[in-house]
């Protein structure tokens, strides 16, 4: 198993870097890319771990061998979020940089599974789409946005409102990864029971908990921590599927467009990727109000991750 991390430097990238190095099944290899001068260091640094997973890091000039022949790529690359700015301000900073990335991965990894987080995820998932299809290769089943975060987010807030065993909540999110587009379904966590009043506060207290670690860091970024937490519990159902496991986990893929084009929904992941959309069940009334009220917003994000190609 080689895993590539593009953007393994930055606050993301070494925080997943040390889960993945901790997580991955011996044997593996991690594979640090960035251009930021760092990149050996943190390799060096990373392989005073003793497990059983290599690690190279790879500089600015040497994308296309840290991509070579790679199973997965999680790509945590760009400029994070100051307070005061949208994910969608980041756009016209990140487009370009998960362009050039995914271009590599079609040179180097073209069967890769490719998971992004790059903000925002609405629009940046559609650009490696894009790229794809130019070349011909595209494979709807193994590009993913990562919004592991805000089903953790969710489990992490719903324990705490209701004292309950983090570790034994489970939330659905579907939609995007950005505002009223992150929707979380209260009403199907199994065994809890919440009020009216709880579901209008709490819903967007998981949509806008970006916000609150970029205000809380006051100009510093935004979550580096729980992201790195978040896609290193993703990739590592990846890799699960890659095995041949049986395993069911959300994310931001290109379904059947009933929604839209891209949205983030239950998938059953196997050795090609997606092996089965799986339906998100009932909403609430007021779920299915959110749902309807965000579509126009997720459209228009994806919409222009695919005008930026064109
Ligand atoms: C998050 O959800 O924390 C990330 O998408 C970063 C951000 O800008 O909010």
């Amino acid at each position: 198993m080689k895993v590539t991390v593009c953007g393994a430097a930055g606050g993301i990238g070494q925080a997943l870097s040390l889960l993945l190095k901790t997580q991955l099944p011996a044997g593996s290899e991690l594979s640090l890319y960035d251009v930021a001068p760092v990149v050996p260091g943190v390799a060096v640094d990373l392989s005073h771990i003793p497990t059983e997973v290599t690690v190279e890091g790879f500089g600015a000039d040497s994308l296309d061998a840290a991509l070579a022949d790679a199973d997965i790529v999680l790509i945590p690359a760009g400029m994070p979020r100051k307070p005061g700015m949208d994910r969608a301000d980041l756009f016209a900073v990140n487009a370009g940089i998960i362009k050039t990335l995914a271009e590599g991965i079609v040179a180097n990894c073209p069967k890769a599974l490719v998971g992004v987080i790059t903000n925002p995820v609405n629009g940046t998932v559609p650009i490696v789409a894009e790229v794809f299809k130019k070349a011909g290769t595209y494979d709807p089943a193994r590009v993913f946005g990562i919004t592991t975060l805000d089903v953790i987010r969710s489990e992490a807030f719903v324990a705490e409102l209701k004292g309950l065993d983090s570790t034994q909540v489970k939330v659905p999110v579907i939609g995007g990864h950005s505002g009223t587009t992150i929707l979380p379904l209260l009403s199907q966590v199994e065994g809890v029971e919440f009020s009216d009043d709880e579901i209008a506060a709490l819903t967007p207290r998981i949509q806008n908990a970006g916000t609150e670690v970029v205000n809380a860091k006051a100009g510093g970024g935004s979550a580096t921590l729980s992201m790195g937490a978040a896609a290193a519990r993703f990739c590592m159902s990846l890799v699960k599927g890659l095995q041949g496991q049986d395993v069911v986990d959300y994310a931001y893929v290109e379904g059947n467009g009933e929604d839209a084009q891209f949205f983030a929904q239950p998938v059953r992941l196997g050795v090609n990727g997606v092996a089965e959309l799986l339906p998100y069940g009932a909403l609430s009334a007021f779920e299915e109000d959110a749902k309807n009220a965000m579509l126009a917003t997720l459209k228009a994000d994806i919409q222009e991750g695919i005008d930026f190609m064109a």
